[in-house]
């Protein structure tokens, strides 16, 4: 759309693009010529391409960016509904009400050796002392939840969001629904 809009203000020289389109399309199979041999007007013509070009990338980045932010935000929202089912019960806003000094805060998190994003993963995986483990394939069973276990990307999602949270100093999650 805003590509469109700029197209204009090439000028004359753009005004054989469709042929030269056209030609180029044809010899597509034989790759392009190299630019040093290319010839004066079609030189001129990809000049004038590369302000709209420009134009249409400068516009299109916040749009990128703006996908790129929501994929996370899907994340994150992902990782507190987890979170909220599988973990709140005993670690409710970072903390522990099992083991006071091992909350999910990062000095807890540093000193306990877990303030790795795989560390995390590996302990919900496997478990530690009175926390089970999640795992599907989590051993010994004794270590594990009775409850539903769960997937690796599930785990992985959680060791992000515990991750991401600890940095942040545990500010309050909005989740909607389960
Ligand atoms: C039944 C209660 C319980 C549940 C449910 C539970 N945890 Fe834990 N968690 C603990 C206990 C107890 C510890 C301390 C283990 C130890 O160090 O011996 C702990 C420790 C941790 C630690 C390391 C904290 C530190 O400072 O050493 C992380 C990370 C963690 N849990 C993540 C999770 C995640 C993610 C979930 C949800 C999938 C979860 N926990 C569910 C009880 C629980």
């Amino acid at each position: 759309m805003q590509l469109l809009a700029v197209m204009p203000s090439c000028g004359k020289s753009c005004s054989r693009s469709p042929q030269l389109f056209r030609q180029k399309i044809d010899k597509s199979g034989e790759g392009y010529k190299p630019v040093a041999k290319m010839q004066n007007e079609e030189r001129k013509f990809l000049k004038c391409l590369v302000p709209p070009l420009m134009a249409a990338i400068v516009a299109l980045s916040p749009l990128c960016n703006t996908q790129v932010s929501v994929g996370q935000t899907i994340d994150a929202q992902k990782g507190a509904t987890l979170f909220r089912r599988a973990c709140i019960g005993c670690h409710d806003a970072g903390g522990n009400i099992i083991q006071p000094g091992a909350t999910l805060f990062l000095k807890d998190l540093e000193r306990n050796g877990v303030d790795k994003e795989e560390e995390i993963y590996r302990l919900t995986y496997y478990g530690k002392g009175r926390m089970p483990g999640f795992g599907e394939n989590c051993t010994p069973r004794g270590q594990c939840t009775f409850g539903p276990r769960l997937q690796e990307d599930e785990i992985k999602l959680l060791a992000e969001f515990v991750k991401s949270q600890a940095d942040r100093g545990w500010p309050s999650i909005e989740v909607d629904g389960d």
